[in-house]
């Protein structure tokens, strides 16, 4: 595909073209959507009632199962997972700063006069916890976006993708990845957030894998963040080593 040519113009990508759209997809698309699964992870460990909402929901459709992947269509069913990535968006956007370049002079909002090549600068993270838009701003909260109260967000307030015509365009896969990766570790495991004072991986000792009374893998190098689902006793494993 990346080589055929365009079927108006006839004409094909050049290698320079080629290499700067691989760049911008890489960097644009691999470290956003790495930072909004992290912190939506983070935010489930940090919020375990809010966890357990996610993991029923998920269970309701697989009916349990935890290895069998899950349609578009199921995916797409998951409301409460999709607030959690939406909320996630909101506290912890991954691009916090959207800039523009003024091609020529402009008056903003009827009264703020940019001159022509002006920067400006949106700050997103500072919009996204504007306390005039956002009640309780700095508080973790999915139901922020349920139907009967999505109304009253402010317009404008919330923007994480950008906006006009230089918006994300891999929103929508972004979105897919997510959910696709979220509910496949949230179904097999329990989250929380680690509080131990381990020293970094690089410095501890190989990794030892040993299993614990359920059956679950445990690894004791990574055995602070996972725990085996519905486990009383919390006790930490490692299903992935
Ligand atoms: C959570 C994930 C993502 C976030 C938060 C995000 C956010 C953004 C933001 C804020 C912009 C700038 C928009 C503007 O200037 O108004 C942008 C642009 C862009 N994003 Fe994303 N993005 C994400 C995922 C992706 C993915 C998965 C891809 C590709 C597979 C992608 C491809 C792009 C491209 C190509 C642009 C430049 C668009 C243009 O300049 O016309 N992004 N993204």
């Amino acid at each position: 595909m990346l080589w055929q040519a365009d079927p108006e113009t006839g004409q094909a990508m050049s290698e320079d073209t080629i290499r700067d759209q691989v760049l911008s997809f890489s960097v644009l698309g691999e470290d956003t959507t790495k930072s909004l699964m992290t912190w939506a992870l983070y935010h489930l460990s940090a919020h375990p009632e809010i966890q357990r909402q996610v993991q029923e929901e998920i269970d309701a459709i697989t009916g349990g199962d935890q290895t069998r992947p899950l349609s578009a269509t199921e995916l797409s069913h998951l409301q409460v997972l999709d607030r959690v990535l939406t909320e996630t968006l909101r506290i912890t956007l991954p691009i916090p700063n959207v800039a523009r370049y003024a091609a020529s002079e402009e008056t903003l909002l009827g009264k703020y006069r940019v001159p022509q090549y002006s920067i400006i600068v949106l700050l997103r993270e500072i919009t996204h916890r504007d306390p005039a838009s956002w009640p309780d701003p700095e508080r973790f909260d999915p139901d922020r976006w349920l139907p009967e109260r999505i109304e009253s967000v402010v317009p404008g307030s919330y923007a994480p993708f950008g906006g006009g015509i230089r918006a994300c365009i891999g929103q929508g896969f972004a979105h897919m990845e997510a959910l696709t990766f979220l509910s496949t570790l949230l179904r097999a495991a329990d989250w929380r957030v680690c509080t131990c004072q381990r020293p970094p991986r690089s410095e501890e000792p190989s990794p030892r894998t040993t299993q614990n009374k359920k059956g679950c893998k445990r690894n004791t190098r990574r055995s602070c963040a996972l725990a085996c689902r519905g486990d009383p006793e919390g006790e930490a494993i490692d299903g992935w080593g």
